[in-house]
């Protein structure tokens, strides 16, 4: 990725665009507590930023719009609900501007896969934004702006690892001490995040939920570097939701432990499936092994963790 490639309708090597490079995340541990009064569930998130990118170009235009590319471009709303039109038209109210942008995405993250991408093109659309216009806002009420976005939003700008509390947005940093390699196998379509939450909240009717909380061990292993402590603590509580909505997945989970991931879950929400392997080996061997099971669409290799939002080409200054 990255290179040469031009974006449709862009003036090549002349356009003033900004290009921001953001990063997919996987929860290795999401603990889901009791639904609030206002439907958003307390979390214990802990993100991990991975090396799958989307990149969001920002250039000056009369007006907002939004284009996409890549193998699931026709599944990315153009309109105004996309995330990255929502950033631009946020950041501009807050500096009493025009939301006169354009904005191209270019995607390889999935689409409703539980990787946070639309997440991820807020967050970039939010950075490219405010580097084209000039506006240097400082980085808290960036934070701020991401969480009015949505709850994964202020993670995809910050990247690396971090422990999410509140609805996910309430971020405190995490150390990681080595490199984790990764295999994502993605499904056939998409899982809207609110239903998988009603089909948690549907399976945890009548139990006693706990308050959501990070386990230590897992903090340890991540701070280690400990791939094989690692793997025996990930945790989704939405794994269940998930599979009862999906329940073929269960076949894309074993396929990828049978092939030797040390690991298997679902991916946020899902419906992307994350593998944790022991090297860079490891995951072209696991990821070549779904692929011939027949039980996703696609992989993804990835290593984590990986940095947050990153402006990579900035044009002539508006
Ligand atoms: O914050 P975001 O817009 O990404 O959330 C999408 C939906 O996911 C929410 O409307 C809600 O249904 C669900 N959600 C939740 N609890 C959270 C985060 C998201 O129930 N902490």
């Amino acid at each position: 990725s990255g290179g040469t490639g031009t974006a449709p309708g862009a003036a090549s090597g002349t356009a003033p665009g900004v290009t921001v490079r953001v990063p997919a995340k996987v929860n290795v541990q999401l603990a889901v507590g009791a639904a609030r009064p206002d439907g958003f569930h307390d979390l214990a998130s802990v993100f991990l930023a991975v090396s799958l990118y989307d990149e969001v170009t920002a250039a000056p235009a009369d007006r907002l719009t939004v284009t996409c590319e890549g193998p699931d471009a026709d599944r990315v709303p153009l309109d105004r609900t996309n995330l990255a039109a929502r950033a631009a038209e946020l950041l501009a109210a807050r500096h009493g501007l025009d939301p006169a942008v354009r904005l191209h995405i270019r995607k390889a993250i999935p689409v409703a896969g539980g990787m946070a991408g639309g997440s991820a093109d807020g967050a970039a659309a939010l950075l490219a934004c405010d580097a084209l216009w000039g506006l240097a806002t400082p980085r808290a009420t960036l934070l701020d702006l991401c969480a009015e976005l949505g709850s994964d939003v202020p993670f995809s700008l910050v990247g690396g690892a971090a422990l999410g509390l509140g609805r996910g947005e309430r971020l405190t940093e995490l150390p990681v001490g080595g490199t984790f390699h990764w295999v994502f196998a993605v499904a056939d379509g998409g899982l809207s995040t609110p239903v998988v939450f009603g089909a948690f909240d549907r399976l945890a009717e009548g139990r006693d939920i706990p308050v959501p909380a990070a386990s230590p061990a897992l903090l340890d292993a991540l701070a280690d570097g400990d791939t094989t402590a690692l793997a025996g603590t990930l945790a989704n509580d939405l794994q269940a939701a998930a599979l009862s909505l999906r329940p073929e997945l269960a076949a894309t989970l074993a396929a990828g432990t049978g092939a030797g991931a040390l690991a298997a879950l679902v991916s946020g929400s899902g419906p992307t499936t994350a593998f944790l392997v022991k090297d860079a080996d490891a995951a072209t061997a696991v990821a070549e092994a779904l692929l011939a099971s027949g039980t996703c669409r696609a992989t993804h290799t990835a290593t984590s963790p990986a940095p947050g939002a990153t402006v990579l080409r900035a044009g002539t200054p508006a």
